[in-house]
């Protein structure tokens, strides 16, 4: 496929049926992910859309399957009833109309009587002139409203906001729409960065979905960062969160290390009298790993606040050894989310439990001689005391931690990837998922978070150091597809 030219749905049907050597290279991959969604071939970055709709979720995410660097996005598909079945739907959305050519970028999915309502950015990028900075000038961003009563068959594309709704003060980037209903309206929440490089959240607001009007914007008062993208306003636990991924933003010590964060603040939001308060300048980090971005929350049916992200980051300092299989990135597992004392905690679905396979129990001690784990694994250490360790997890790879310092070192098998570190006053268990090519690291109950790529195929766990409690390790097997 072209780099700027549209993609309709026949265009991809032809490709795919010439492309069936491509997606056998891809299936024989031995790096490709036992229990995390994947693209078929090619690129996938943010989840989009996400969504339960008459017992089935919806996972749709931004996917390029034409070649593994991620150029034209369209919204792939996965469904699942219960996290471990899972079917590879058709492509949903193509950049085939004026409004989205160059790109079906991120969105998100609102239900509601019996209907989904999807918001996107259309991205359009203009050649005509060759004096566009492509920051101020010559880009579009649409934001388009598509309906479905099925989550397959779509409405045709409706432009809801272009730029002259946007403000005055603008650049053209502003995208990733996400929609919360409070009281009697429905609002609508937009990534931007304004004409000053401030990177903020538009806040905009509607009765019926169709007409919008700006309402307020979200940001610090020192700018954090040029642009923050793919902002999620929602309620949890009493508490109003923001999580948004702010660009440019400098290290502060162990905090804000990759080259773009993902972020989350609480604040205090009178949508009546359209006053905010931020619960801090400084948002929070909601991972700590290489590889984590892009997340999107929904309700589940069960009143469950669930939040995927895409395991991967744009702009990423090193070469994914996956690209040379044909393939990049992929998504976290679902987590659930809470509030504690303020704090965003995470955890894996329960639905992951279904996974564990031969259970094996250890102490410390037997852990100190080392013991034996695949590659794809789940282990939950629980600690008694620990004051220094220092735990291998697979290969090179070690989780330390010292002086309240924990620290993820990716030893020889980041790929170029260093160290990730977070302060803790202690250390009271780790629940470790390992998958062929990613961990992810749940701190403390899911207080902290690390997530990576990791690309050593030598398994073996072992512990030194001050530290005495238990371990329990699981073989997993991998998802289910149909
Ligand atoms: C975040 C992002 C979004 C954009 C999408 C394009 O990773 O840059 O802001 O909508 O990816 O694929």
């Amino acid at each position: 496929m072209k780099k700027y030219e549209k993609v309709r749905r026949e265009d991809y049907e032809a490709w795919y049926r010439d492309n069936r050597d491509y997606r056998e290279r891809v299936r024989a991959d031995e790096s490709r992910l036992a229990y995390h969604l994947m693209p078929e071939t090619g690129w996938l970055n943010d989840p989009n859309g996400l969504c339960q709709f008459q017992g089935l979720y919806h996972i749709y995410y931004q996917y390029t399957p034409f070649e593994p660097t991620g150029e034209i996005k369209l919204w792939g598909h996965y469904t699942t009833r219960d996290f471990i079945h899972y079917k590879q739907e058709e492509p949903a959305l193509f950049p085939d109309q004026d409004l989205d050519a160059h790109g079906v970028y991120s969105g998100s999915a609102y239900v509601e009587d019996k209907t989904i309502h999807y918001f996107y950015t259309g991205n359009v990028k203009l050649f005509d002139r060759d004096d566009y900075d492509y920051i101020m000038s010559g880009r579009v961003s649409n934001t388009i409203h598509v309906t479905s009563r099925d989550g397959y068959h779509f409405s045709a594309k409706e432009l809801v906001m272009n730029h002259k709704d946007y403000p005055a003060d603008m650049s053209c980037h502003i995208r990733d729409p996400k929609v919360l209903k409070k009281g009697e309206y429905y609002y609508m929440v937009l990534g931007a960065r304004d004409a000053l490089s401030k990177g903020m959240v538009l806040v905009y607001r509607s009765m019926d979905l169709t007409n919008w009007e700006y309402f307020n914007r979200i940001t610090t008062e020192q700018t954090f960062g040029y642009m923050w993208e793919c902002p999620d306003l929602f309620c949890l636990d009493g508490r109003l969160c923001l999580v948004c991924c702010p660009q440019g933003v400098e290290p502060m010590g162990t905090e804000y290390q990759n080259v773009h964060q993902c972020t989350v603040f609480c604040l205090d939001y009178d949508f009546r009298e359209n006053t905010i308060r931020l619960n801090s300048q400084f948002p929070g980090m909601v991972d700590r790993g290489f590889d984590f971005y892009a997340p999107q929350t929904f309700l589940d049916e069960q009143g469950r606040r669930i939040l995927i992200g895409w395991m991967g980051i744009p702009d990423a300092e090193y070469t994914n050894p996956t690209v040379k299989a044909g393939w990049q990135h992929a998504l976290t597992m679902p987590r659930l989310l809470h509030m504690r004392e303020g704090r965003l905690l995470q955890q894996p679905l329960e639905e992951m439990k279904e996974l564990r396979r031969d259970r094996r129990d250890y102490d410390f001690w037997e852990l100190g001689k080392g013991v034996e784990t695949g590659l794809v694994f789940e282990a939950c250490l629980s600690m008694e005391s620990c004051s220094d360790m220092c735990l291998t997890i697979r290969d090179d790879v070690t989780l330390s931690y010292e002086d309240g310092l924990l620290t993820l070192d990716m030893g020889t098998s980041g790929s170029g990837r260093t160290r990730r570190s977070v302060l803790l006053e202690q250390l009271t268990d780790l629940r470790i998922f390992s998958d062929t090519t990613s961990l992810e690291i749940f701190v403390n109950e899911g207080l902290e978070v690390f997530t990576t790529r990791v690309y050593g195929d030598r398994p073996g766990m072992r512990i030194k150091g001050k530290c005495c409690g238990t371990v329990s390790v699981y073989e997993l097997s991998g998802f289910i597809y149909e």
